[in-house]
């Protein structure tokens, strides 16, 4: 049977561990050509070395040159572009009255910036190509409710949301869709020196305070997002889907 992403290119952010190296697998296991890219290049490397189909590039979603490189690359290379998932992304577990504006600026280069510059960039090769063709936007749930503590990390998730609507309505008429999916606490490196995740006791009462009872995995989101990017959700756009075990109901 044809996987659901049989003959299409996919490229994602963040690619080298994490959620963005699941979406990379499981894209993968559906037919689709995968580029995997981030700013840590052996482990980026290594992570597409063992998916068929996967090749890794280099991009700091920051650099606008970056973008302007890889979509070039990626359409001389395959002429086309399906499926963009805007995955990569940093946390900063500060106070808001203590973070700096050096701080803050760094989170929304990379969330917020790099989100708008991805978008952009491969929207406009997208429009060219005249195919229907799919951006997912990892947000979080704090960009749906402000978060204590994850305040400038709160505001750029915002802002992919809203970000994610303003462009759906201005690519629909294109064929482009463009939702946002946002996971409650997953699994990843990212969180693996949170307390729930180190504290045994921590995680226990996190989790009986989660519906589903349990912390959320790599693979619940790379669901989502392969959902996402398949014809599947041919009718969906400018939504957020939450993906959290159940906490935001
Ligand atoms: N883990 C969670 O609980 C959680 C919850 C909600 C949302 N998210 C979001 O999910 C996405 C994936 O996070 P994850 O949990 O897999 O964490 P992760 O830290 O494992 O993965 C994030 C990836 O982004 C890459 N990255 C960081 N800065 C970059 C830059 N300037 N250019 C390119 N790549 C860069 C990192 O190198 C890393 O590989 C992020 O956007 C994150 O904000 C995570």
């Amino acid at each position: 049977m044809a996987g659901r992403l049989e003959g299409k290119v996919a490229v994602i952010t963040g690619g080298a561990r994490g959620q963005g190296a699941e979406e990379g697998r499981l894209f993968s296991t559906e037919g689709a050509t995968v580029v995997l890219t981030d700013v840590l290049d052996e482990q980026g490397e290594q992570t597409a070395a063992q998916i068929d189909n996967a090749t890794y590039r280099h991009l700091d979603v920051r650099s606008e040159p970056e973008w302007e490189a890889l979509i070039k690359e990626v359409m001389d290379q395959h002429g086309r572009v399906d499926v963009l998932v805007n995955n990569a992304g940093i946390d900063l577990v500060k106070k808001l009255a203590a973070t700096s504006l050096e701080e803050f600026e760094r989170v929304v280069a990379i969330n917020q910036t790099g989100t708008f510059l991805g978008m952009r960039t491969t929207a406009n090769a997208m429009i060219s190509a005249e195919k229907p063709c799919s951006i997912i936007n990892i947000s979080s749930v704090a960009g749906l409710e402000g978060v204590a503590n994850h305040g400038a990390y709160s505001g750029t998730k915002f802002a992919v949301t809203g970000m994610t609507k303003a462009a759906a309505k201005e690519w629909g008429r294109y064929g482009i869709r463009v939702n946002s999916v946002h996971p409650g606490l997953i699994e990843t490196p990212m969180t693996e020196d949170l307390r729930p995740f180190t504290d045994p006791q921590v995680r226990a009462k996190a989790e009986r305070n989660i519906p589903m009872q349990r912390m959320g995995q790599a693979i619940d989101i790379a669901n989502m997002v392969l959902f996402l990017a398949t014809d599947e959700s041919s009718y969906c756009t400018g939504q957020a889907f939450t993906v959290d075990g159940g906490v935001h109901p």
